[in-house]
């Protein structure tokens, strides 16, 4: 089966269940500041799991883009991805386990469907603890379909838990879906979570809890579900391959690169693992770039420089020579074009180009410096071998020796293990020992640094979204009376390039070629104070997207709209389409608005931030 086949397999199957498909997201969160990328299929549902009506019914499917960075270093194994594809379907309050578990059930086993060996599959259930008790519903549901009790294993909050996506929000106990992919007739009696050849293929999520910023669990109002299955694993399995980079979402990548390092995917582990890595992150960086990142070095930006550089990285290491990532996007393309164009076009090639040419740059410049070093008298970083002969050896991996590693990665993004190439090119000899405990030493100095900043960002994220419910609300409703500002000041050219909200302040990007003049600024303050003096009724309409264009309805940036949208209108203000929520008045909104900064975000885009006080 080819993933085209599966991806329609699954949104019919739900249809025949009644379930309206939705298209996928943009990566880039809308109104989530807690986290940088999309993580999951539910993770732009939030508002509706969070009991917000949604235009298409109770009943949702969809193929969703997803981002997991946390999942960056085990990129490199068979199965983890940077950039991954999720099947979903969700209850908004509508069935619950016993639907969600016999549809899973259906189409993994229905010959109509999937058509999978039941034998090979084992499931597993939450086992129950402090926030929630042991659920014997989804037990007894498995078991009545016919599931071995020894394939049903009970396992606690950290197997059989999902969410929240970010910091806060819904969350809930999960059961997951195991698939054998070693012999049929090794399939093993019982479920063993540590056996690799056991590979979890769907998560169907019990949705009841709000996880609030003291880490409480709260009850939810509703009762939703939330499923998940990754789609290269399914392929991969389907397919009888252990090894997901063997499914055609890989496999024409790896041939290219196979194609530009002139060594074969087989030779070594190593080599594997390399061009692993460099379609994994190359694919990421694609439609990170298309969804409007551009690389820099703060949040999502810097996400995506790690990612184009950790993949030249790999490249230099198979001996690829020349700039070589837009090959590998122009296959990217390929795979993807059809499903999300918004890969396609050049954009993609001229940031990746633009990246690989400043990287190079980079590592000119920290090769210099590292020269540097070696010149150095005073160093006692290195032997320098003269001839035959190894002149004093004062190499010792001492702090310096950490030090001057770590800065040249840090400052100029000049990894480790070139540090160690050049030494070699330069006739400097370092045995595998001392290699050993210089590498420890940077690798605890790399350590400490990344624990820093994983505090600082943690911190700079305190005071998310949920924690200020109200405040949020208001800030929304706030963004489009300023975007209809902006467009009534500035004119009809601007649009929404992307907005990040949390309950103390407002980012929002918006097209716009030139700095803002003081003029203008006041000018949009008045109007949407104004609109808040006004105390006019906020209203919810729902309509097609046609219908929404025809009346005037701002649209959001980049975005595929379902069959039907929510037109939030604000008489003599604003009309816009948008997931909700917002404040019914915006007398409601409590405060003056005051916009604290005007700046360039990007080429031909301003950002602004501001806040009610
Ligand atoms: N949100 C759940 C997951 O990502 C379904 O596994």
């Amino acid at each position: 089966m080819i993933a085209k086949e599966l991806r329609q397999k699954y949104l019919d199957f739900f249809k025949s269940k009644e379930h309206a498909i939705i298209p996928s997201s943009p990566l880039v969160p809308e109104n989530d500041p807690t986290t940088l990328f999309i993580n999951s299929g539910m993770h732009p549902l939030v508002p509706y799991l969070m009991g917000e009506k949604h235009p298409l019914g109770k009943r949702l499917t969809d193929a969703q883009k997803c981002i997991r960075t946390g999942d960056i270093d085990e990129v490199g194994d068979t199965t983890h991805h940077t950039f991954f594809e999720m099947l979903g379907n969700w209850s908004l309050g509508d069935y619950f386990k016993k639907e969600a578990i016999s549809w899973s059930f259906e189409f993994l086993t229905s010959p109509e469907w999937l058509g999978l060996d039941k034998k090979r599959l084992a499931c597993s259930v939450f086992e129950g603890d402090v926030d929630a008790s042991f659920d014997e519903e989804a037990y007894n549901i498995w078991k009545n379909l016919g599931m071995p009790e020894k394939k049903i294993a009970k396992l606690p909050k950290k197997n059989n838990w999902w969410g929240p996506a970010g910091i806060t929000g819904p969350c809930g106990g999960d059961t997951e879906m195991f698939y054998w992919v070693g012999d049929l007739d090794k399939v093993p009696e019982s479920f063993n979570d540590d056996n690799d050849l056991w590979v979890e293929i769907w998560n169907d999520v019990f949705m009841e809890f709000n996880k609030n910023a003291e880490g409480k669990y709260e009850k939810l109002e509703k009762q939703n579900v939330d499923t998940g299955m990754g789609l290269e694993r399914v392929l991969a399995a389907l397919n009888g391959f252990s090894d997901n980079y063997r499914t055609e979402l890989f496999w024409p990548i790896i041939q290219k690169i196979e194609e530009l390092s002139g060594k074969k995917y087989d030779e070594s582990p190593e080599i594997k693992k390399a061009m692993r890595i460099i379609s994994d992150h190359i694919k990421a960086s694609a439609f990170i770039i298309a969804d409007g990142v551009s690389p820099s070095n703060t949040e999502r930006g810097y996400i995506l420089r790690r990612l184009i550089r950790r993949a030249i990285r790999q490249g230099h290491l198979l001996g690829i020579k020349n700039n070589f990532t837009i090959e590998i996007a122009k296959v990217v393309q390929k795979i993807y074009g059809e499903i999300y164009p918004e890969i396609l076009g050049e954009k993609v090639f001229n940031i990746l180009e633009e990246e690989e040419n400043k990287f190079r740059k980079t590592l000119e410049n920290g090769l210099k410096e590292f020269e540097k070093y070696l010149s150095n008298p005073e160093g006692n970083y290195i032997n320098r071998k003269v001839g035959d002969e190894l002149q004093q050896a004062n190499l010792y991996p001492n702090d310096d020796t950490a030090n001057m590693m770590f800065n040249l990665y840090q400052t100029y993004g000049f990894p480790i293990e070139m540090v160690f190439e050049e030494l070699e090119k330069a006739n400097i000899g370092i045995d595998n020992d001392k290699r050993t405990k210089i590498e420890s030493k940077f690798n605890e100095k790399l350590k400490q640094h990344q624990e820093l900043s994983r505090t600082a960002s943690v911190g700079m994220f305190k005071g998310g979204l949920a924690d200020n419910k109200e405040e949020t609300t208001q800030l929304h409703t706030v963004a489009h009376l300023m975007l209809a500002g902006l467009r009534k000041i500035l004119g009809n050219h601007v649009h929404q390039k992307g907005s990040n909200i949390n309950g103390e302040r407002l980012r929002f990007d918006f097209s716009h070629p030139d700095k803002m003049t003081e003029e203008q600024k006041k000018a949009v303050e008045d109007f949407v104070n104004g609109a808040i003096e006004s105390k006019t009724e906020v209203v919810m309409e729902e309509m097609t997207p046609e219908e929404a264009k025809n009346a005037g309805a701002e649209g959001e940036f980049g975005h595929k709209y379902g069959d039907k949208v929510k037109v939030y209108s604000i008489e003599g203000y604003s009309k816009e389409i948008c997931g909700g929520p917002h404040v019914e008045n915006t007398g409601d909104i409590k405060g003056v608005f005051k916009i604290k900064k005007e700046e360039s975000s990007s080429a031909g885009v301003r950002r602004i931030k501001a806040v009610v006080e």
